[in-house]
């Protein structure tokens, strides 16, 4: 007994002794690796907790809550500089919104990067092992799955989203023309993508939905806000219980397990029948399926689920966000409305084209104007996964390099850096699609990312928005506001209006 308690005792000297040793080799590599870069702290948000940083937490908590996290973002950076840290739950973040470090994170220095451990927990129950939670070679893997689908022939292909467009304006009319354009662009988005992605429109246009279509249209929304206040409780996310959450996640995975199961079906017959053997016998070309393309590479169908879901969500709450933000604008600025309706049916033609759509030179004005002020994905994080350093962000100017310890975060706000006057001039805060004229932005315009990890569905996605605005623009003449208030952010996984876009529209003649 005295023998296995001297050997216990024994081992837990020599495990202190090998730790302590290990922490000072550490300590010893960092203080010269700051040292041989000429590395200097960052300025630091003076904080009452600096360990926990619960003030901080309770600040973020209580301007969320207010539709003001955003705004207070702002005015952090505007009394801090363009990058300070912060500590929260004894780690450290690197707040920037200065595009020269943001362009070494995300692409110089990619390596040292990733999306972290603290990311893939918070959205694993909701995303599982899909694109947005995974590094390294797993997410290699899956950008290089998904590639094929984004080529030119799928992304202008306007009859992914014609029909839903039709379906929109006859909804428009038969609610006599008074709508909140927001929550029809999130269904229209969700029934067009979902055909792209599954083969069948979830059907939310419809004015009797489905209850499976209401039902996962309302699960996968409780599903991401609870996967956003995972990602804000950081280190606390053990304290989120929630059973709905889950229970909606489940509701989520069963309806795309369904496609799932038809896609591999789809994919025994194919080999079973080649697909030009199939395409000539039966005279027809078969629709697109981005599912189907997948199942091509494999079959498991949890990593086709993951993919699915992680693309499905990717691609509606950013790209209805834009559609929604850019005729809250419209609704406010008939000067815009004006010139830009001009400029669509100058160049309209019937059935419309991707070229003509290339034609429409302040239509892409406007997108961009919006894409600026209200950036879909408005802030964003990476985690260092190694002892790095910076070439900016350290010293009181922030222009020294930074030294970044192993897990500590870097977060960078695109709705901050679009709105800098020192990038865009001393009318930052106006939206003035003109400004498009001549600006050539480079890195401190970021909507889509950089680097490897640039949005795969970016022309996906500005083809759907301008065709949609277009066709819209040429269906009705005019468009009033009926909301007085200015715009309410409501922030889960991307950005959108907290009071949607209340609007009357005038039919064309
Ligand atoms: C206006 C619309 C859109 C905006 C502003 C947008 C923006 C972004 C941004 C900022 C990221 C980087 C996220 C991160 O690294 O944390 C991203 C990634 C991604 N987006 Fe988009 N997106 C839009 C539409 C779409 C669409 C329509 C699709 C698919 C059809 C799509 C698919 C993806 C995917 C798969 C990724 C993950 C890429 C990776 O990690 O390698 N996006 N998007």
């Amino acid at each position: 007994m005295a023998f296995s308690l001297l050997l216990v005792a024994c081992g837990l000297v020599a495990f202190c002794l090998y730790s302590t040793v290990q922490w000072l080799l550490t300590c010893r590599r960092r203080s010269l690796m700051k040292r041989q870069h000429g590395c200097l702290p960052a300025k630091q948000l003076p904080q009452l907790d600096p360990i926990m940083g619960t003030d901080i937490v309770m600040q973020n908590l209580e301007a969320a809550k207010k539709h003001g996290f955003l705004d207070l973002l702002r005015t952090r950076h505007a009394t801090n500089g363009l990058t300070f840290t912060t500590n929260t739950y004894l780690r450290t973040t690197i707040n920037t919104c200065d595009p020269t470090l943001i362009q070494n994170v995300l692409s110089f220095q990619f390596q040292d990067f990733g999306m972290g451990p603290l990311r893939r927990k918070s959205a694993s129950p909701l995303l599982g092992q899909g694109i947005f939670t995974t590094d390294d070679e797993i997410w290699a893997h899956q950008r290089a799955l998904i590639r094929p689908s984004f080529v030119r022939a799928q992304v202008t292909d306007f009859s992914i989203f014609g029909h839903h467009v039709d379906q929109l304006i006859a909804l428009i009319s038969r609610r006599n023309y008074e709508v909140d354009l927001q929550q029809l662009f999130f269904r229209m988005v969700l029934d067009s993508n979902s055909e792209y992605m599954f083969g069948e429109s979830v059907g939310m246009m419809s004015e009797n939905a489905s209850e499976a279509a209401t039902t996962f249209h309302h699960a996968l929304d409780y599903a991401q806000q609870g996967t956003i206040l995972r990602l804000r409780l950081g280190n606390l996310m053990f304290t989120h219980r929630d059973q709905k959450f889950r229970e909606s996640c489940g509701t989520v995975h069963a309806y795309a397990d369904k496609f799932v199961a038809q896609a591999l079906e789809f994919r025994r017959q194919q080999s079973s029948f080649p697909s030009e053997k199939m395409d000539k016998d039966e005279g027809v070309r078969q629709k697109y399926v981005f599912l189907n393309e997948l199942a091509k590479d494999t079959e498991d169908p949890i990593m086709l689920r993951d993919q699915i879901v992680n693309m499905l969500l990717a691609a509606r709450d950013t790209t209805a966000g834009l559609l929604a933000f850019v005729f809250f604008m419209l609704a406010r600025r008939p000067d815009v409305w004006d010139k830009l309706r001009a400029d669509v049916l100058e160049h309209y033609c019937e059935p419309l084209t991707y070229e003509a759509l290339m034609d429409m030179k302040y239509l892409r004005y406007v997108i961009h104007e919006t894409l600026r002020l209200f950036p879909p994905i408005a802030t964003n994080s990476r985690m260092a996964n190694k002892d790095t350093v910076l070439p900016v962000g350290g010293g009181p100017d922030g222009k020294s390099p930074l030294f970044v310890k192993k897990h500590h975060v870097v977060t960078y706000s695109t709705f901050v850096m679009h709105r800098r006057k020192e990038f865009f001039g001393e009318d930052a805060e106006e939206f003035r699609p003109e400004r498009w004229e001549n600006l050539r932005p480079g890195w401190e315009f970021l909507p889509f990312n950089g680097g490897p990890r640039i949005c795969p569905g970016q022309k996906f996605a500005l083809t759907e928005a301008s065709y949609t605005i277009a066709r819209l623009l040429r269906a009705f003449s005019k468009v009033e506001n009926l909301d007085p208030t200015d715009w309410r952010e409501q922030l889960t996984l991307s950005l959108t209006l907290n009071n949607g876009v209340l609007c009357r529209l005038t039919p064309a003649e």
